[in-house]
């Protein structure tokens, strides 16, 4: 069955085509011009999404070698993102599935992460504890079956993406800081300095990452950066960072995996992408644990999760029906013959 799929959430305009689990083709399109303000406008988010849709979707369509009249499903991002962002794909994929008369499939996004892992490797079996970090957010699931999920933990401030993104700031690296602080870490030396890593009581797996975001603030400040800011300084910095922020979210994990006993451990999201946290996974595989790693194209936003996710959801659902919306349908439909008229 062929589906396409629309990711809009945040500042990638993303469109793939799908063949069932298969995927055909993936455009991303990534607004870079953000990087000016330090982080995402949402206004401007939305209206670029609005310039590149239309395009982005062709060359996805074209890429495939698949005509528009032969997709069978539209999926798109339905929550979470900035709402405006996702306004653009979601109505967009409304209405491609309104004039092509076929299902249209809201897809979440935090699933979509969760999924992304299938992408590239099938042979994923349940349960597994899931990863989930990324610039929004951090979450610990333990993935029953498909859209089974239980949500074991969570960050109750800054997502884990949030962090390395404000600290790049702090260090003057720019935006996205994620693959920039993963990039001056490799020359760092990651016990320079101990920034805190987070201990909760309410509950063991839950996160927080506003206080080391903090604690480096007030280091920078108490070794008066500014004048005697140096590379190797910022890498030993970064290097020490990353490893407070890898051994939170590796400890946790492991915990998770212990107690719920489990041996399939998934990471996905943006964060995934970073080096220092699939090495110490990784390890992991030498005690008998599988460790699922999306590819780099799957980690950070991309419309082939949501198509993958998009399908699973359609093909696992009892009743198909709930997809097509009908009365929306004939609403629209009287209203363009009253135009007509
Ligand atoms: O999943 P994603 O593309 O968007 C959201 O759903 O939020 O994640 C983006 C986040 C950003 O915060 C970015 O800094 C982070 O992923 N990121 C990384 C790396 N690559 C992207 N963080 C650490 N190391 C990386 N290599
Ligand atoms: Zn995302």
């Amino acid at each position: 069955m062929l589906s396409l799929a629309i990711e809009s959430s945040c500042d990638e305009t993303s469109v793939a085509v799908l063949n069932n689990e298969t995927v055909l083709s993936n455009v991303i399109s990534s607004q870079l011009f953000h990087t000016k303000y330090g982080g995402v406008v949402p206004e401007v988010a939305s209206r670029e999404h609005l310039k590149k849709i239309v395009e982005i979707t062709e060359i996805a369509l074209k890429n495939a070698d698949i005509k528009l009249s032969d997709i069978k499903i539209i999926c798109a991002t339905s929550e979470p993102g900035l709402i405006g962002a996702l306004l653009i794909g979601l109505n967009y994929g409304k209405a491609l599935s309104m004039c092509l008369n076929i299902p249209f499939i809201p897809v979440n996004h935090i699933h979509a992460h969760l999924y992304s892992n299938f992408l590239n490797n099938s042979k994923i079996s349940f349960p597994f504890i899931s990863l989930i970090v990324s610039g929004g957010h951090t979450l610990l699931i333990l993935a029953e079956e498909f859209f089974k999920h239980k949500i074991i933990g969570k960050t109750v401030d800054d997502a884990a993406g949030e962090a390395f993104d404000k600290v790049a700031k702090l260090l003057g690296l720019g935006y996205p800081g994620g693959p920039l602080i993963d990039k001056y870490a490799k020359s760092g030396n990651e016990n320079f300095h101990k920034f805190p890593e987070s201990v909760l009581k309410n509950n063991e797996f839950d996160f927080s990452f506003s206080g080391i975001k903090t604690s480096v603030r007030y280091f920078l400040k108490d070794i008066d950066f500014e004048s005697i800011k140096n590379e190797s300084l910022v890498n030993d910095i970064c290097a020490s960072f990353q490893k407070a922020v890898v051994n939170t979210l590796f400890n946790k994990t492991y915990l998770a995996a212990k107690k719920y006993g489990v041996k399939e451990i998934s990471v996905s999201g943006g964060v995934s992408a970073n080096s220092y946290l699939k090495s110490k996974f990784n390890f992991l595989s030498e005690s008998g644990y599988k460790i699922n790693f999306p590819v780099l194209e799957y980690s950070t936003d991309n419309a082939a999760m949501i198509g993958l996710t998009g399908y699973l959801k359609y093909k696992y659902s009892v009743n198909k029906s709930i997809f097509i919306n009908e009365t929306l349908f004939q609403n629209a439909k009287a209203k363009l013959d009253y135009e007509n008229f």
